[in-house]
């Protein structure tokens, strides 16, 4: 299949685009390198040897959507692109709401015009607030969002199930991702956060090459068995799967439905910690800190129905998730930045 891949450029839609090639899709990619750069492409290459069709455009701009459009053929449209930094949409929400619900509303509108039937969409289990229950199946309560970013996810999710429900030709997967961490193997893509890290992972990292002393562990009293907060960690590259498998699954169905993508287990902050220290032989010091405030004690998936509908489920476990972190950490300190 054609598949666009909107926000390709950026951390999950790389390795979804790494993981498309390698099952014989043709990913394009539009994106504004708003939090990205083009070097990601030579690195798609470098670990495919496919040179990916990309375009440098804004998804808000319905202009240039509808020329992409026009040319594109599209099989099928992954969008990514949108501003995810939770405490920056508290600063700035009216530019959160902007650009993440008006690029999926030129989005539809061109699929619309231009007879494209197939969206999956990064939803966020963001969208279920503080859990009604553990663990999370697609059924339990959404909203009560802590912040202007979760609630674009769970505005964006209803927009998508209204367009669903007037357009029939319209199928649509709301992939609910929990956790994504990890790298691809080869080390030559991954997450890179600008600033100071806000999720864990990153920051751990920061931490083992030297770029932060410590971490701080926000709250040791929480309601779980070591008082640190626990989530439901999941490689990038099996989330990336997650969405190869979800393309037969939305070109067979008509309307919408909504599938986590996550493991099914919780690791603690503390656990992480200290999983990444041994798998790496490196230390993580860490001191513990106050909470933060939005955080939840516990969160994590029941994956179940992604094993139902898409025949998928996570195969990468802790070990991966440490070693390909650290792998990418350690070869590109800085990021993309001053690559070779
Ligand atoms: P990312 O920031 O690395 O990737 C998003 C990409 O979208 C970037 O390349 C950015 O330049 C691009 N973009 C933003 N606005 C755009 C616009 N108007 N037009 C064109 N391109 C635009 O983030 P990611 O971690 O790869 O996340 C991808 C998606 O998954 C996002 O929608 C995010 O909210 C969602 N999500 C991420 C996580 C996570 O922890 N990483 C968790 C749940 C959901
Ligand atoms: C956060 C966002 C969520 C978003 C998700 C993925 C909030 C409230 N939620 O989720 O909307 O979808 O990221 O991008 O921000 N931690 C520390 N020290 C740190 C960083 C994190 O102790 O320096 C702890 C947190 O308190 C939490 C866990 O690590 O218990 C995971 O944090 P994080 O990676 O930010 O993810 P979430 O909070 O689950």
């Amino acid at each position: 299949m054609r598949v666009l891949l909107t926000g390709g450029a950026g951390y999950i839609g790389s390795h979804t685009a790494v993981e498309l090639i390698n099952a014989g899709h043709t990913p394009v990619i539009a994106d504004n390198y708003s939090n990205s750069c083009p070097e990601v492409l030579n690195r798609i290459k470098e670990i495919t040897g496919v040179e990916v069709e990309a375009h440098e455009i804004d998804m808000c701009d319905a202009e240039k959507v509808d020329k992409l459009f026009a040319t594109g053929a599209f099989d099928a449209v992954i969008h990514f692109a949108g501003l995810k930094a939770v405490g920056e949409s508290v600063s700035i929400p009216v530019q959160y709401y902007r650009n993440n619900i008006d690029s999926t509303l030129v989005l539809l509108d061109a699929m619309t015009k231009y007879g494209v039937a197939n969206l999956i969409f990064s939803s966020s289990a963001t969208v279920y607030g503080n859990p009604e229950r553990l663990p999370l199946t697609e059924d339990c309560a959404t909203g009560g969002c802590t912040n202007p970013y979760g609630w674009t996810k769970y505005m964006i999710e209803q927009i998508i199930r209204d367009a669903a429900k007037a357009n029939p030709n319209l199928s649509a997967v709301l992939l609910r991702y929990f956790n994504p961490v990890g790298a691809h193997a080869s080390g030559r893509i991954g997450e890179d956060p600008s600033g100071i890290p806000n999720n864990l992972m990153p920051f751990i990292s920061q931490v083992a090459v030297g770029r932060r002393t410590h971490l701080s562990i926000f709250g040791n009293d929480y309601n779980t068995p070591d008082g640190t907060g626990v989530r439901d960690y999941i490689h990038v590259v099996d989330l990336a799967r997650g969405h190869v498998a979800s393309l037969p699954y939305c070109a067979s169905h008509k309307g919408s439905v909504e599938i986590n993508l996550g493991t099914g287990t919780g690791y603690s902050v503390k656990e992480m910690a200290e999983a990444f220290a041994r798998v790496n032989d490196i230390p993580v010091p860490y001191q513990y800190a106050p909470r933060r405030p939005g955080d939840i004690d516990a969160c994590y998936a029941d994956p179940v129905k992604a094993k139902e509908l898409l025949g998928w489920e996570a195969q990468l476990g802790l070990e991966e998730m440490c070693r390909d972190t650290w792998n990418w950490q350690k070869n590109n300190p800085n990021g993309y930045k001053g690559a070779n």
